[in-house]
């Protein structure tokens, strides 16, 4: 009896150390091979240098130009950071200076005719609406950004959400 009791469990025991064993192979196997296949894709995004070698010396491109038609675009989605339709140029943005707040805060939207500061502009990060310009909202530039006639790296495939039919991708 006691002989039949520990074969049993030793064939109960071989099935799951050989399928451990086949399980670790494959994970080697699979390393292995990792290391070893070729990059697929290879490249989807074009390096930003262009076609030119990085260490050389390459004369700088010129800077686009921007879009100063002062159009106030529509916006592709409800929470797109409207773009800046004007120009920038030498607007100082530091810790102590905000040229854009000299025209967009609440109290000088009067005399300039720019568009108020939204009310999230105003609301610290628990939703608490302040006096003035929240922290998170000073550096207007990290969310608004000017247009340039650059052309873009990448083709863009984005449509308006109401132009895309239902059903379809
Ligand atoms: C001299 C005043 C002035 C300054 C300074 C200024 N703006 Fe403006 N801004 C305007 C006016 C006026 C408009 C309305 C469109 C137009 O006339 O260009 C506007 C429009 C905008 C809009 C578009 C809003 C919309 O609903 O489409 C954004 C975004 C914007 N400005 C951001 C900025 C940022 C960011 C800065 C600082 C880098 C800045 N502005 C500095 C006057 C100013
Ligand atoms: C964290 C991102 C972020 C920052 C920083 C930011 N904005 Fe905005 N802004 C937005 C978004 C998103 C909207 C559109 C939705 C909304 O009003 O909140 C917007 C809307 C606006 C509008 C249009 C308001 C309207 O009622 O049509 C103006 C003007 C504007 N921002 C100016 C500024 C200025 C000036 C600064 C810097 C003091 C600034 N923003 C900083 C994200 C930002």
């Amino acid at each position: 009896m006691r002989g039949q009791d520990h074969s049993g469990l030793k064939r109960l025991r071989t099935p799951l150390a050989s399928s451990l064993l086949g399980g670790l192979l494959v994970f080697i196997c699979g390393a292995i091979y990792a290391q070893t296949a070729p990059q697929n894709p290879p490249q989807i995004v074009p390096r930003v240098t262009g076609a030119a070698s990085p260490m050389g010396d390459v004369p700088a491109a010129p800077l686009a130009r921007p879009v100063v038609d002062d159009k106030r675009l529509m916006r592709n989605y409800p929470e797109q950071p409207p773009i800046i339709p004007h120009s920038i140029d030498n607007y100082q943005l530091t810790l102590k200076t905000n040229r854009c707040l000299d025209c967009h805060r609440r109290q000088f939207t009067e005399g300039s005719g720019a568009p108020m500061i939204s009310v999230t502009h105003f609301m610290d990060r628990d939703g608490q609406v302040l006096a003035d310009v929240t922290p998170r909202r000073y550096f207007c530039t990290a969310c608004h950004v000017q247009q340039t006639d650059a052309q873009p790296l990448v083709p863009s495939t984005f449509r308006d959400m109401l132009l895309v039919e239902p059903g379809k991708k």
